[in-house]
Formats: structure tokens, C-alpha cells, sequence
């Protein structure tokens, strides 16, 4: 059981938190992953802890320094990545904001593929467990709110919303992370959160600014 940090509206709420991305091996050495800074999702788990949650944060290999005054569980890959959440469950609410690799190598070599063999490798791939789609559609234990991301260069708010009923998530909070916004790893975000009832644009913030404003959005829907 963990203390945290403080009280606050979350004070008695057991919030989960997935941040930044998987490592899906191919040997050994190499794999295959999404870019993330794991910055935002680690804004986020604060946020939560600095209002009083009970705050479970499950993350990838990510720069980002881990957040203090929760509990943190490491994982690799997408399997593991779900498993973890699997175990962590029942929460109030969850918010899903690792970048999960899609895909991961069929068949992962226990040895380190040479290049000297002279061939270049071709690779199959299996396409990986969708965790939120998985808890967003629990039919029992399901957390009263669950919130998703969306990392999109085009359309930013028809694939969010469109991605948002696809995924059976309460909320969406989708950005645009086209190279030129600078968000992908910067310590800005300019966010919309869609919800049923529409889509609201923020204004550009900080990554923490964002995180504070979820976080009080998270406080209220929960009561
Ligand atoms: N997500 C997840 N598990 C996956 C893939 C995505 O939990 N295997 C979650 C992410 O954490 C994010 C949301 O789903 O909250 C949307 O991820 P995104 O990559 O934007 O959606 P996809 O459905 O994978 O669609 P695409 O990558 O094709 O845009
Ligand atoms: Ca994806």
C-alpha cells in the first residue's frame, strides 16, 4: 500500500497510469518500439499523487524520471504491459497513456541475429493486445472511467473521436503530434479532450499544466 502525497479530491481513489512506450524484442539486442518521452504519463501520475490518489503507474522504458509518491511497475513489452494492468485491477479510473507498439516480431530470435550470414532478415509480425480496448470493454470490474490517448498527424479529431467509440473509452485526450508542433519530445502539449459530449481544444500548455487540468477533470467526473 502506498501513502500519497498528499490529500486532496483523490484522496481515497485508486487511479492506474500506463506511460511510455514498449520494447518488443526482436534478438536479444534489437526491437522495435514508439517514440515516446514518457513525459506526459508522468505528468499525469503526479498530478494525480499531488491530489491524493493511490496512483499505480505501469510504464515502459521511458526517459522520463520516474514519479514520486507512487507506485511504479516496470514492463517491457505489450503482454507485459497488460498483465501488469491485468494485476493492478479494480481501479476508479485508469489512464492509458503509454504509446504501445502495434506490432511485435512474431518469433523473437534467443540469439543475436548476424549480419555476416549475409542475408538480410525479413521479419513477421503479430499484432499485439489492445489494453485499452481490453478494459474499456471489461463487462465486469470495468474502472468507472477510463481514458485513452490519441497520437495523430492527420485528421487529429474525426480519428480521435472515430478511435474513442472504436475503443469503448469514456474519454479521449488526442493531440497532434505532427513533427512540426514540436510535442514529440518537447514539454508542451496542445490537447482536445473528446468526451460524448463533443471535442474541447486546449490551449497549448505544459506537460504538467496538462496533467494538472486531466487530473482535476478526473477528480470531478469521479465525485
Ligand atoms: N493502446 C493500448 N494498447 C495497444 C495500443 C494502444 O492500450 N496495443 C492505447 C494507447 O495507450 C492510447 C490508445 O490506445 O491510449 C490509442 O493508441 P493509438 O496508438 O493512438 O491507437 P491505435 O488503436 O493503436 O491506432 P493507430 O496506432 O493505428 O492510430
Ligand atoms: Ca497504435
Amino acid at each position: 500500500i502506498e501513502t500519497a502525497l498528499a490529500e486532496g479530491p483523490l484522496t481515497g481513489r485508486r487511479v492506474l497510469v500506463t506511460s511510455g512506450p514498449t520494447h518488443e524484442p526482436i534478438d536479444p539486442v534489437r526491437y522495435i518500439a514508439n517514440r515516446s518521452s514518457g513525459a506526459q504519463g508522468t505528468a499525469i501520475a503526479r498530478a494525480l499523487a499531488v491530489m491524493g490518489a493511490d496512483v499505480v503507474f505501469v510504464t515502459g522504458p521511458a526517459d522520463a524520471e520516474r514519479p514520486e509518491g507512487v507506485h511504479v511497475v516496470e514492463v517491457q513489452t505489450a503482454a507485459e504491459m497488460l498483465q501488469a494492468v491485468q494485476a493492478v485491477l479494480p481501479v476508479d479510473a485508469a489512464v492509458f497513456a503509454a504509446a504501445v507498439a502495434d506490432w511485435r516480431v512474431a518469433s523473437a530470435s534467443d540469439s543475436k541475429i548476424k549480419k555476416d550470414k549475409g542475408q538480410i532478415p525479413s521479419m513477421e509480425f503479430a499484432e499485439n493486445p489492445d489494453i485499452l480496448a481490453t478494459v474499456s470493454q471489461m463487462t465486469e470490474g470495468r474502472p468507472r472511467l477510463v481514458v485513452g490517448f490519441a497520437a495523430e498527424t492527420d485528421d487529429v479529431i474525426a480519428n480521435a473521436t472515430a478511435k474513442r467509440l472504436r475503443k469503448g473509452c469514456d474519454w479521449i485526450v488526442a493531440n497532434d503530434v505532427s513533427p512540426e508542433t514540436g510535442i514529440m519530445g518537447g514539454s508542451e502539449n496542445a490537447v482536445t479532450l473528446i468526451t460524448e459530449d463533443g471535442a474541447e481544444s486546449w490551449p497549448r500548455m505544459g506537460k504538467d499544466e496538462v496533467a494538472h487540468q486531466l487530473a482535476v477533470r478526473i477528480a470531478a467526473a469521479l465525485g
